[in-house]
C-alpha cells in the first residue's frame, strides 16, 4: 500500500474539550496502544506489599535512568501506590509477561490498603538489593527505583511519578550485552479496558 492510499482515510475530528472525562479516557487509552504494563510494588504502612498495574508508563531519561508512571485520581482519595511512594520514597517496577494477564487485571481491582494484592493473587516475591520493597518473582525484569520527583499534572490531578532506577534485574539469558530478547521478555500490553495483547510481528527495518 502506498502512502497516498493511507492518506485517503476519512477522518472525524474531535476537540478533546468537547468530551467528558470518561470518553476522553476511552479515546486516549484506546488509541495510544499497546502500552506495556508496569506492575508496581510498594510497601504499605504495616509492611504489607502492594502491587498495582500502571500502563501510563514511560522511559523519562537514560542518563541517569529514569522511569515514569502516571497515577490518576481515585474516588477514595489517593491510590495506595501513590500514598506508599510518597511515604517510603521508593518502589519497584516489575515487567509483566503475557501469561500474567488475569493476575494483572485482578491487581488493578480496588482493594483496601491493608489487603496485599500479592497474597490475594498468589504472586511470589523476591527480595530487592538496594530498596526495601520486594520484587515480583514471576516478572522477567525488574527495576528497583528511588523516588526522584512527583509532578502534579492536570485537574485530577494526575501524579506523574519519576523514579531513578538504582538496580535492574533481568532474567539470565534474556539479553546479550544489554540487547534484550523481546520474545523471551514476552511483555504484556494493555489495549484498553480488560483487553491485553502480546508481541505480534516483529518488523525488521
Ligand atoms: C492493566 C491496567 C493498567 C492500569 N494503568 C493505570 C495507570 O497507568 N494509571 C492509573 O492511575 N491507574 C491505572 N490502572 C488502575 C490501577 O491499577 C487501579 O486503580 C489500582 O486499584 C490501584 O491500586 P492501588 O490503590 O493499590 O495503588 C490500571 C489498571 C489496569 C488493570
Amino acid at each position: 500500500m502506498t502512502v497516498q492510499a493511507h492518506m485517503a482515510l476519512d477522518y472525524e475530528s474531535i476537540f478533546p474539550g468537547s468530551l467528558d472525562r470518561a470518553h476522553r479516557y476511552k479515546l486516549f487509552t484506546g488509541t495510544v496502544i499497546p502500552r506495556p504494563i508496569a506492575l508496581v510494588t510498594t510497601l504499605g504502612a504495616q509492611g504489607q506489599v502492594n502491587a498495582a498495574p500502571f500502563s501510563q508508563f514511560i522511559i523519562v531519561a537514560v542518563d541517569p535512568g529514569l522511569l515514569g508512571i502516571s497515577i490518576g485520581p481515585d474516588p477514595r482519595g489517593h491510590k495506595d501506590t501513590l500514598v506508599n511512594i510518597q511515604r517510603e520514597g521508593e518502589f519497584v517496577i516489575n515487567t509483566v509477561p503475557g501469561p500474567l494477564a488475569e493476575i494483572v487485571q485482578r491487581c488493578g481491582e480496588d482493594m483496601p490498603p491493608e489487603v496485599s494484592e500479592i497474597e490475594v493473587t498468589g504472586l511470589g516475591l523476591l527480595p530487592s538489593d538496594v530498596v526495601r520493597t520486594p520484587r515480583v518473582a514471576q516478572s522477567r525484569a525488574q527495576f528497583e527505583c528511588r523516588l526522584e520527583r512527583i509532578v502534579e499534572v492536570g485537574n485530577g490531578p494526575n501524579h506523574f511519578i519519576i523514579g531513578e532506577v538504582v538496580l535492574v534485574h533481568i532474567g539470565r539469558g534474556l539479553h546479550e550485552d544489554c540487547r534484550v530478547d523481546a520474545r523471551r521478555l514476552d511483555p504484556l500490553a494493555r489495549i484498553g479496558g480488560r483487553n491485553y495483547s502480546r508481541l505480534g510481528d516483529i518488523i525488521e527495518t
